[in-house]
């Protein structure tokens, strides 16, 4: 028995397909990137976007060749557009088996055990309150996700997630400590912990306990060396935070702090509730708070009653920031969303045109920020053997950087070494090797 999983969209969606997967394997199911050999197929999907809302539907063209040829052959689709389109899903594909939403992962055992005996399902029910996740198996990594919260309450005017992930809701701190102790167990050095804001982590719960808290409590890990967490929101970031991670050594130098745009106008349209300056603000400070702080954002371009002028305020936004990298989004109008009832009034190609200018002004800045790397010396957390040669291994650095890294000695994955940075590339750096710490 062979699974097939296919995830799209955020990593929220990756750790729930590894927690997939893991329930699959407690039934005998080993897994499999070939589709021709698989019993079961998984498709965790993503709607934050129209693009990968269609990706999905394409991807399950391809499935169905597979059903002809093997009437054994299931087919399950869960994640976002699952939550979203629920039983729609059975009846405008009749070759699917399984629909299950972002909150039935708990029940999958019993929803497989109907599906092998030949029924199709859909299970988008919200399920109970409590967000409870049992420690689970994961293949050998050194870098792992932690879901530490689900859910959004920030109702941004364009985002269909508070609709597909449901109310914020918080995992409890023991659980969170105990599987991150699981984690590094088996070999992990580094977690990131995620949340759709895990500035708000811990509300609701009993304990008194606040993001910036849990960090100190999963520093206290032994063996674990570096903590990274996506995303933080603007409005909620706060001096708190800052400190933490400026005095926690095992919090990354990394911060991404999605702006979405430049324009004051624009920022209220989607409800974001900061200014820009207050944003600039924050963000400098942190800055200069944290040497070596690293930043990224997203942007969305073309929202509803953008103008020129409103984009050349985003334009400057990014090079007054100077971020080390940013994603960058065409604005797709979604079901449910405040914005969806907006006139969606940029054409396509003038989207496409603003999106190109931010990425290509982008371009430049990292690539500066990337030449300014040359010289220095950096920790890197080896992850891979690089494509490029017998001598090289790939890492990243603290600042969340690719580094290939050119060593004589042959360096194993969850190595942490230490690098001179000798080259800068468009989208890496090229490093050679000062300390070898051994393991
Ligand atoms: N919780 C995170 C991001 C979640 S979605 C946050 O608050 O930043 C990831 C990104 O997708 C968003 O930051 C946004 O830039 C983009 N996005 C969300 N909805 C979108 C839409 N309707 N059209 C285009 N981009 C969108
Ligand atoms: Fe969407 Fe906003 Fe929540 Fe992020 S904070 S998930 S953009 S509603
Ligand atoms: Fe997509 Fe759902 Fe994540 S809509 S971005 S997979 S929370």
């Amino acid at each position: 028995m062979k699974l097939f999983i296919k995830t799209f969209g955020c990593q929220m969606n990756e750790y729930d397909s590894e927690r997939i997967a893991a329930i699959f394997q407690e039934r005998g199911y080993s897994l499999t990137d070939n589709l021709e050999e698989a019993s079961f197929a998984v498709i965790n999907t993503c709607s934050v976007r129209e693009k990968p809302y269609h990706k999905v539907e394409s991807e399950l063209g391809r499935l169905k060749k597979f059903k002809k040829l093997n009437p054994d052959f299931k087919i399950a689709v869960c994640g976002c557009v699952a939550q979203q389109d629920g039983e729609k899903f059975l009846d405008r594909f009749d070759y699917v088996d399984l629909v299950f939403g972002t909150s039935a992962i708990d029940r999958l055992h019993s929803l497989i055990d109907l599906v092998e005996k030949g029924e199709r399902i859909c299970d988008t029910s919200e399920g109970d309150d409590e967000l409870s996740i049992p420690v689970f198996g994961r293949g050998k990594k050194v870098s792992a996700f932690v879901t530490i919260m689900k859910g959004c309450d920030n109702f941004c005017s364009y985002c269909i997630v508070p609709y597909v992930r449901g109310r914020e809701k918080s995992r409890k701190p023991s659980e969170i400590l105990d599987e991150i102790k699981y984690l590094v167990n088996n070999g992990v050095k580094e977690v990131t912990l995620l949340g759709q804001n895990v500035n708000s982590y811990g509300k609701g719960l009993d304990e008194d306990i606040n993001f910036p808290k849990l960090l100190y409590k999963v520093h206290d890990i032994n063996g674990l060396e570096r903590i990274r967490f996506v995303t933080s929101h603007p409005k909620d970031f706060d001096d708190e935070l800052i400190f933490a991670i400026r005095d926690l050594p095992k919090v990354c130098e990394y911060l991404h702090l999605p702006l979405q745009a430049g324009s004051n106008k624009v920022l209220k349209m989607m409800n974001r509730k900061y200014t820009y300056e207050e944003y600039r603000d924050k963000v400098l400070k942190a800055k200069e708070m944290i040497p070596d702080l690293a930043l990224s954002s997203d942007f969305i371009v073309g929202f509803p009653g953008e103008t020129v002028e409103d984009f050349a305020e985003t334009l400057k936004a990014i090079k007054e920031i100077r971020y080390e990298s940013i994603f960058a989004f065409k604005y797709s109008p979604r079901p449910k969303t405040k914005a969806s009832n907006f006139v969606d009034d940029i054409t396509d190609d003038e989207k496409s045109r603003r999106l190109n200018e931010l990425l290509s002004i982008q371009s430049k800045i990292t690539e500066e920020i990337n030449k300014s790397y040359v010289g220095k010396v950096q920790e890197i957390l080896v992850e891979g053997k690089s494509k490029k040669g017998e001598n090289q291994f790939s890492g990243r650095n603290r600042q969340n950087k690719v580094v290939n890294i050119l060593s004589n000695h042959k360096l194993n994955i969850g190595d942490i070494v230490t690098v001179e940075i000798v080259e800068a590339k468009k989208n890496s750096l090229l490093a050679k090797i000062v300390e070898f710490v051994g393991r």
